[in-house]
């Protein structure tokens, strides 16, 4: 079954689920997304960062031209990453990720993170202390490029990541603005639920795309001792109550919450039960519990850049 779409402020519908391909080896993640097309995957969120835009595109062109799928039923994501927020690297960097990815343009192309870093062939440049070099750009000359994006045809949509409540603030009131962010791809699971930057976003008319929505097990930094979404207990009750995963109740529970979730799986079987979530639902209550697990711990803190004048997460939403 295919997903349903929600509509974006700029009237383009955007698949409620899709793939992350974050951490989805180049050796790997070819045949999954060809798989996940032919399961119904329509949306598929990458990023420069990935470092697998290309084997993406592979996928996505020969899907193309065995006709599974159409170019304008797939919704394409991807992320300028923090080395190109210079206005006058943006086209380059936007450039480079549609020749990868084989498109002649994206539906959605994000700035990945607020920070902007020093330009170069580094993509996290850290001192000798290991913090994070950063470039003094400001994220609203980068938006100013992002904007000629679109008018340049190369992308349908532009929007952000990991952006807080007073960044969206400081893209929203800057004079001349020609184009509103679409979306805001935040983390967002039951243990960072962002009920106050979910409601602004929505507000403005924003949308949400929910990442590392399963907790992000697989994380390079994890440590022993930190939270554990899949295996948690109260998760795993409600699923057996619908004779469901604890993968597809996360899941649904962003899904329910208007927002767009993005779980990453290389593995075909998994890639499938993440799709199976539109054949139940959650009570209003189950909704509430799941709420009430807040206790807002991040998957992807980015500690390296905390020092950033941009870091995001050091604001209350
Ligand atoms: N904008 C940003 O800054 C940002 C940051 C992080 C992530 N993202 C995006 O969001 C996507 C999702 O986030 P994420 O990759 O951090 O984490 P996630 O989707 O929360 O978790 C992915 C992990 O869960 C496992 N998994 C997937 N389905 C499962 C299932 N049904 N049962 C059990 N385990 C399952 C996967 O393992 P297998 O692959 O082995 O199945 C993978 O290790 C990323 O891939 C990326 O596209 C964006």
């Amino acid at each position: 079954m295919a997903s349903p779409c929600l509509e974006l402020s700029n009237k383009m519908k955007m698949p409620v689920l899709g793939l992350g391909t974050w951490q989805a080896p180049p050796g790997k993640v070819e045949e999954v997304v060809k798989f996940a097309i032919d399961a119904g995957y329509r949306l598929f969120d990458c990023a420069y960062l990935y470092r697998n835009e290309n084997e993406i595109g592979n996928a996505i062109q020969q899907k193309i031209k065995e006709g599974a799928v159409k170019r304008q039923d797939l919704f394409i994501v991807t992320k300028l990453w923090n080395t190109f927020h210079e206005r006058s690297l943006v086209k380059e960097a936007c450039k480079k990720s549609l020749a990868a990815l084989k498109l002649d343009y994206l539906d959605l192309y994000l700035i990945h993170f607020p920070m902007g870093y020093k330009a170069g062939e580094e993509l996290s440049p850290v001192d000798d202390k290991g913090m994070i070099i950063p470039s003094d750009t400001d994220f609203l000359d980068t938006w100013e490029a992002m904007e000629e994006l679109v008018d340049a045809g190369l992308v349908k949509a532009i929007g952000i990541s990991n952006f807080n409540h007073e960044q969206i603030e400081r893209i929203l009131n800057k004079p001349g603005l020609k184009y509103k962010p679409v979306n805001n791809q935040i983390e967002c699971h039951p243990y960072l639920t962002q009920e106050k930057l979910i409601k602004y976003c929505q507000s403005k008319g924003i949308a949400v795309t929910a990442y590392s929505p399963l907790g992000s097990p697989n994380r390079p930094w994890a440590k022993p001792g930190e939270p554990m979404l899949l295996e948690d207990p109260k998760i795993k009750e409600i699923a057996a109550r619908h004779n469901k995963t604890p993968a597809q109740v996360l899941i649904r529970f962003l899904i329910q919450r208007n927002v767009i979730v993005i779980p990453k799986s290389d593995k075909p079987q998994r890639v499938e039960e993440n799709m199976k979530v539109f054949d139940f639902e959650l009570s209003k209550k189950e909704m509430d519990v799941i709420l009430s697990f807040n206790r807002n711990w991040r998957a992807v803190p980015v500690l390296q850049a905390v020092n950033h004048k941009d870091y995001p997460f050091k604001a209350d939403y």
